[in-house]
């Protein structure tokens, strides 16, 4: 977690409550706090009667049987069990029953490009190109259960095959498109899956940067993949591969009709690859119907936006407009911008483009034009805008939004105050009031928000995620997995039952999601992360105990970073930690042992910079490099990675005893001296 320094006036505006437009509560789904706890307190007690009703919301091809399979203890053999024996297609729920409804003209879906191009989707229109991309899949050999990888930067066709996917039963693995080839290629040949589509190249802050191409010489050696599918973005010449689809002449020439895949309720509806503490990611997978419930439930109650599942008054045309500015390579995209808002009706925007291009305001300008009135974004967002003053976000007429949130890390007391001063126009003083900010709390893994303020009622606290989602009860353990009783003490994060939305398990691997989530404290789900409660019971997350790294709110794993950088031909070793960034959160700070014999250079430092990137994708980038003769690890040959995060920031680095090594850590602290102030 970042820290800023504070003076004792900013820590007392910090610690105050502030609360929702009071105005926002009249017509919400739940109208009060008192409300809330009656409601959270019937979902724990009695989690079937919950779960049943919220499950009224999807349409089911077939009833099922069974809310919830409670499996007595997590054992190796746990796999949650959702509604069981229903049966349902994701894509019907998201599309075709709006139009069987009656809303098919009414818009779904509003993608925007960089240069502004726009493609505005009816339920009809997003049924007819969806359906088109699921023919061409099944041209192509593709059948239920078949894995297929999509590598695609925020293009509309990004959004039509995955539904196409789903819509035919297809399990889905997207790759975010700032990852590299070879990390592609780890995907693909994890899940064998047998078809890639990829974009020709990709459009980033007015250049055109190749995709299809960084692939040669990797897809091939994918012993898994029939076809490459080639999505044409810019329409430039790829290199040429005896597997190359035109994916977008093949989709041109398909009928607009295709039945729905009749799936069950536990069948994957998708693969996400996410990092863990070793070297090799974890797919993530998420099944049917579960997910979706549990997706649409969260955002209906937190965000309480208008929506066709539930009009309360307001005309299908004048639904509230919801915005995710998240990218659909991350799980956040998926269950906000596709999912969550297409199966409950609500108007989602998809934006092809990075907040800064073509110019600083974009996001706002975005906001205004399409009338949006829940915006939703990261807080590394929010500290990259926050730097360019207020006047770029004044320009704009943001007077439609009506609630803001943020996902993906803390939100820290600076930017949460711009946010809600300067974006939200909220008060300050004894008790402010404004736009609310919702602070959602959740991972890949937990399918939606697990913490999370309702939007109309509930007060906030800066930096707190508040209080858990309905059916969730969190707990904050010790070491030994005992109850944490105390307030405003670290403990670890977890929760004592399972989820509709909970992954079900690690692709290929079931011990592995096992022995990672559910083996470290007994009869729980441990979430990776520390966190505290305090004294009004608001929960705080204090940042992640294990080596995962988030960059800019994306979740790196030191390992996959590490052996990026160990590939590097002059590198023998190296060891990767988090270090506090003013805007990205965290940046990663890299400790390099190079080969005999090597000279260390500025230059050296940049090559394995550029090195590391194109091994490991874009997003990947040791900004800080220390060459260093050698690393403290325990005697089992473990790195310290506590020693190292705090050689890195210049904190006490408290006891050395279980080291191998100890004498290294003398010379470290001294070459970190050398290396001064970081600035960025
Ligand atoms: O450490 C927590 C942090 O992000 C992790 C999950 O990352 P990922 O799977 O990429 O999903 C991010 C988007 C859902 C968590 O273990 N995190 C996520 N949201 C918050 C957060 N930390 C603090 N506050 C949040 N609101």
């Amino acid at each position: 977690m970042v820290k800023f320094y504070m003076s004792s006036e900013q820590e007392k505006e910090k610690s105050k409550k502030y609360y929702p437009l009071p105005e926002l509560s009249e017509n919400a789904r739940v109208k009060s706090m008192d409300e809330y706890k009656k409601m959270w307190k019937k979902s724990i007690e009695d989690p079937d009667a919950f779960w049943a009703e919220e499950a009224k919301m999807v349409d089911w091809f077939e009833p099922y049987d069974k809310v919830w399979i409670q499996e007595s203890k997590y054992d190796d053999n746990f796999v949650g069990q959702w509604f069981v024996g229903g049966k349902l297609n994701v894509v019907y729920n998201c599309i075709d029953r709006w139009i069987e409804k009656g809303y098919g003209d009414e818009i779904a879906l509003i993608w925007i490009g960089e240069d502004d191009t726009e493609k505005k989707y009816t339920y009809k229109t997003l049924k007819d190109d969806v359906c088109k991309a699921a023919n061409a899949l099944k041209e192509l050999g593709v059948e239920k259960g078949d894995r297929v990888c999509i590598w695609l930067p925020m293009v509309a066709d990004l959004a039509i095959v995955m539904l196409a996917c789903a819509r035919i039963g297809a399990i889905h693995s997207i790759v975010f498109g700032g990852f590299s080839a070879e990390s592609v290629k780890d995907r693909i040949d994890d899940s064998d899956c047998k078809l890639l589509i990829v974009a020709d190249q990709t459009r980033r802050a007015g250049k055109a940067k190749p995709m299809k191409d960084n692939l040669e010489g990797i897809i091939e050696e994918c012993s898994s993949i029939e076809h490459v599918c080639i999505v044409k973005v810019t329409g430039a010449d790829t290199y040429s591969y005896d597997k190359d689809v035109d994916f977008t002449a093949l989709m041109d020439k398909q009928s607009t009709d295709c039945e729905c895949e009749v799936m069950d309720a536990e069948d994957p509806l998708f693969i996400l690859y996410t990092s863990g503490t070793t070297g090799k990611p974890k797919g993530v997978v998420h099944t049917t119907a579960g997910y979706l419930v549990y997706g649409m439930s969260t955002n209906k109650y937190v965000w309480d936006y208008s929506c066709l599942i539930d009009l309360k008054g307001v005309k299908p045309k004048d639904r509230d407009v919801w915005y995710c500015t998240a990218d659909i390579g991350w799980i956040t995209g998926h269950t906000q911008i596709i999912y969550s808002p297409l199966a409950l009706g609500a108007i989602s925007i998809m934006y092809e483009g990075v907040p800064t291009w073509p110019h600083k305001g974009r996001f706002w300008e975005l906001c205004q034009k399409y009338n949006v009135t829940h915006f939703y974004t990261a807080p590394t967002a929010i500290r990259a805008l926050m730097k360019f003053g207020d006047e770029e976000v004044k320009k704009w007429d943001l007077s439609k939004l009506k609630m803001l949130g943020t996902v993906g890390e803390v939100c820290n007391w600076p930017e949460w105050k711009w946010y809600w001063t300067v974006v939200g126009n909220g008060s300050t003083g004894e008790k402010p009031v404004g736009r609310p900010i919702v602070d959602s709390y959740w991972q890949t893994e937990t399918g939606s928000y697990m913490m999370v303020n309702f939007g109309a009622i509930t007060p906030m606290k800066p930096g707190s995620c508040t209080f858990p989602f309905f059916g969730v009860n969190p707990k904050l353990l010790d070491e030994e997995g005992d109850e944490v009783e105390k307030t405003n003490t670290q403990a670890y994060f977890a929760y004592d039952r399972p989820w509709p939305g909970l992954m079900r398990s690690v692709w290929g691997d079931h011990p592995r999601f096992v022995n990672t989530y559910l083996k470290k404290f007994d009869g729980h789900y441990f979430t990776g992360d520390y966190a505290m409660i305090d004294d009004e019971g608001y929960y705080f997350i204090l940042g992640r105990s294990d080596d995962v790294i988030k960059v800019s709110g994306h979740r790196l794993g030191s390992a996959e970073v590490e052996s990026a950088i160990n590939s590097h031909p002059k590198v023998a070793e190296s060891a990767v930690v988090p270090y506090p960034h003013p805007v990205k959160g965290s940046t990663i700070f890299a400790y390099v042992t190079l080969m005999t014999g090597v000279d260390p250079s500025d230059d050296l430092k940049k090559d394995i910079q550029k090195h590391t990137r194109k091994v490991a994708g874009p997003a990947v980038l040791p900004e800080i490099i220390m060459f260093t003769e050698a690393v403290p690890k325990t005697r089992s040959g473990k790195i310290m990675r506590r020693i190292l995060k705090a050689i890195a920031t210049k904190q006490d680095i408290g006891n050395t005893m279980t080291l191998a090594n100890p004498e290294v850590v003398e010379n470290l602290i001294e070459e970190r001296e050398k290396l001064g102030e970081i600035k960025f």
